[in-house]
């Protein structure tokens, strides 16, 4: 049985498996692009994050009721129970479905509809956090920001998504601002593909509590310093480097110099379906490339509840 765990970095629409995809289609009338299965699985080869985000994008289209948000959520928590995992904060991208007409309220309710009876029914307990998409003007993160304004007791934090270079953290100071004054959690990308001094900008600026993916934090021993003594988390997301070529293999990962730098790592899936694997096969993936004993695997299970939105309480049940 795979090691209990939190998941901490995973998006809801990066779990859209091909065979879903194609039924959700069906079910709403629209003909994709890719022939079959086989194919849409054959396109995930991506170059860097904006090829993907073209396809993960594109592939949203087949998202439309609050039943398919609603089969989306229930297929990703199954699949996250059997990897072990035992609490889920999950990014969702709002913009992404309003931007083609689909409402709010379509999108939470039918996420909700899965994640409300996930403890009983999966032994996962859940919280949110929305992802704003920083390749978006400032004015579209505040619409969605005052959208979610009614339904802030289903919301547990606000994050930071899509294409990063270019798009430092620092120009939503404003929306991050308010969102901390209505009690939400507040995380960031940054340092993905992104410089050192994005995750700074994400610490200093947004007030980031933890730092999505963080891997080129690396390249400034100052952050480090600060990183290891502040104990910030990371959500760091292996196959997902791997995959969209911000580190060359799996054997080149800096995670295990992250964790020897003393910094509270934990692994995390990103976009599963996309990236070859859930978070437990990250964690197997780490442990043979990178020669982590079990107890390297313990304690990046240890930190993912530690790192967690956990009430002490509830973390100390489940460590
Ligand atoms: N990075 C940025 N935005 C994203 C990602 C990612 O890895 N996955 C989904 N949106
Ligand atoms: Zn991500």
């Amino acid at each position: 049985m795979p090691i209990p765990k939190a998941e901490l970095h995973v998006h809801i629409e990066g779990t859209l498996e091909p065979e879903l995809a194609f039924e959700l289609a069906r079910r709403n009338g629209i003909t994709l692009k890719h022939p079959g299965v086989a194919e849409l699985r054959e396109a995930y080869s991506f170059d860097d994050l904006q090829s993907f985000l073209h396809l993960y994008y594109e592939l949203m289209d087949v998202l439309r009721t609050e039943a398919d948000f609603r089969d989306l959520a229930a297929a990703y928590l199954e699949r996250a129970a059997a990897q072990g995992v035992r609490h889920a904060e999950i990014f969702f991208d709002p913009q992404a479905h309003t931007t083609r007409g689909v409402p709010f309220e379509t999108v939470l309710n039918g996420l909700n509809s899965a994640l409300e009876d996930s403890e009983d029914r999966y032994g996962v307990s859940t919280a949110l956090i929305l992802c704003f998409l920083r390749d978006h003007p400032v004015d579209d993160a505040l619409a969605t920001l005052e959208a979610a304004r009614p339904h802030l007791e289903h919301i547990s934090g606000v994050g930071l998504d899509s294409a990063e270079v270019g798009h430092p953290p620092g120009k939503f100071a404003e929306v991050f601002e308010a969102a901390g004054r209505l009690g939400l959690r507040r995380v960031a990308h940054a340092g993905e593909e992104g410089p050192a001094a994005y995750v700074r900008e994400a610490l200093e600026v947004l007030g980031a509590e933890r730092i999505d993916h963080g891997i080129r934090s690396l390249d400034d021993p100052d952050l480090v310093e600060h990183l290891a003594r502040t104990q910030v988390p990371l959500t760091v997301c292996p196959f997902s480097n791997v995959r969209l070529r911000a580190v060359d293999t799996l054997a080149d990962h800096p995670l295990r110099r992250l964790m020897d730098a003393g910094l509270l790592v934990t692994v995390n899936s990103d976009d599963p379906s996309y990236f070859g694997g859930h978070v437990h096969d990250n964690y197997l993936g780490v442990q043979e490339h990178l020669g982590l004993s079990d107890e390297d695997l313990r304690t990046l299970a240890r930190n993912s509840f530690t790192a967690s939105f956990l009430s002490p309480e509830r973390r100390a049940e489940l460590i």
